[in-house]
């Protein structure tokens, strides 16, 4: 089984900036996780509302105005992360999502991801659903620390989220 953490150089892994014609396949890694995962905390038919709520796909000024990393596997795309400006610091980023294809998770690739993210700003920040307990663990064990609460209604279900924090200053 091939795990990209412990095998950093694998010729198979390639993570390259997104564009428009990915849009797609962005969308379809995102709601193959919510209903893999997120059906657990919230149940399913909430899931399907809130999908339906979000838009259709990223549009063209989504990607020019956040940043969207693909990692591919043997050149299909596996999972994606999100980024967009942080208005209290230029220097930082917004990290919108991180997701691995269901059939993919807990390989490394999620690390992979953040990794190049906390290369490229020096300062991220998140919102993680609370419920989603794996998605805090696998950020606090990356360095990041809960510095929030927020709630907001989406699809109709109010939702309780962390602000998470990681620094390298
Ligand atoms: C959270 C996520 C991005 C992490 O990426 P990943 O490639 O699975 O993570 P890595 O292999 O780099 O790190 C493994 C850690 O991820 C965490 N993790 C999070 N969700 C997990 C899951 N459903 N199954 C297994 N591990 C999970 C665990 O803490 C694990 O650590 P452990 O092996 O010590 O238990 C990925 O699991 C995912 O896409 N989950 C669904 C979508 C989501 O919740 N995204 C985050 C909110 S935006």
């Amino acid at each position: 089984m091939e795990n990209v953490v412990q095998d950093p150089n694998s010729n198979r892994v390639r993570m390259r900036r997104a564009s428009h014609s990915d849009a797609g396949v962005i969308t379809e890694i995102r709601d193959s996780c919510w209903r893999a995962f997120y059906k657990d905390f919230l149940g399913e038919s909430p899931v399907e509302d809130i999908l339906k709520f979000r838009k259709e796909h990223p549009t063209k000024r989504d990607f020019e105005e956040t940043l969207y990393l693909i990692l591919e596997l043997d050149g299909e795309p596996i999972a994606y992360a999100s980024a967009g400006s942080l208005p209290d610091d230029p220097k930082g980023a917004f990290v919108k999502g991180i997701y691995v294809k269901p059939e993919h998770i807990g390989k490394g690739y999620g690390t992979l991801l953040l990794n190049a993210l906390k290369d490229k700003f020096g300062k991220l920040k998140l919102k993680v659903l609370k419920d989603n307990k794996r998605a805090i663990r696998f950020y606090e064990d990356n360095g990041f620390k809960a510095v929030g609460e927020e709630k907001a209604r989406i699809g109709g279900h109010l939702l309780d989220s962390l602000v998470m924090e990681w620094t390298n200053r």
